[in-house]
């Protein structure tokens, strides 16, 4: 089973985790979206693979009241995992670049990362599609 685990405050990474969710299955394999309210840390560590997603918050942050506590709890447990970043961002959007690395410092493998800005159109709900094959198929 693979997760889809994200943070939304406005939809933007909320429609972007449906769409990477759509890749996972058209690869053929099983896939489950949780908001982060709405699983606990064991839960998401239990996946095979994840799709971690938070749009870009704070000052190129993740978000800091839910997802980044959640997220520093799951880190020690992406050991060996194979993993996929998204988000939404709005003006600066470096935010996953400074993720990536806190993953591979806790030995995950981050097999690729997609930033979108705004609201996704066609072309980047279709970029989260493959970035979810991509993540089913690795
Ligand atoms: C409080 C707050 C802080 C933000 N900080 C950043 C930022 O540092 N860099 C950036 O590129 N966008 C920033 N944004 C813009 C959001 O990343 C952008 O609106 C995004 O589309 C929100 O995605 P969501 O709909 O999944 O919440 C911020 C938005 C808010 C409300």
């Amino acid at each position: 089973m693979i997760g889809v685990v994200y943070w939304s405050g406005t939809g933007n990474t909320e429609a972007m985790a449906q769409a990477v969710a759509e890749g996972i299955k058209a690869a053929g394999q099983e896939v489950e979206v949780k908001s982060v309210s709405e699983i606990s840390v064991d839960e998401a560590a239990a996946y095979d693979k994840i799709a971690l997603g938070c749009a870009d918050m704070g000052a190129e942050q993740l978000e800091e009241m839910e997802f980044e506590p959640f997220y520093v709890e799951l880190e020690p447990k992406l050991s060996g995992k194979q993993t996929v970043i998204f988000g939404s961002w709005g003006w600066g959007g470096t935010w996953l670049d400074d993720w990536a690395p806190r993953i591979e410092g806790a030995g995950g493998i981050v097999v690729d990362k997609l930033p979108i800005m705004g609201t996704p159109d066609d072309d980047g709900l279709a970029q989260c599609k493959e970035l979810g094959e991509k993540l089913a198929n690795a």
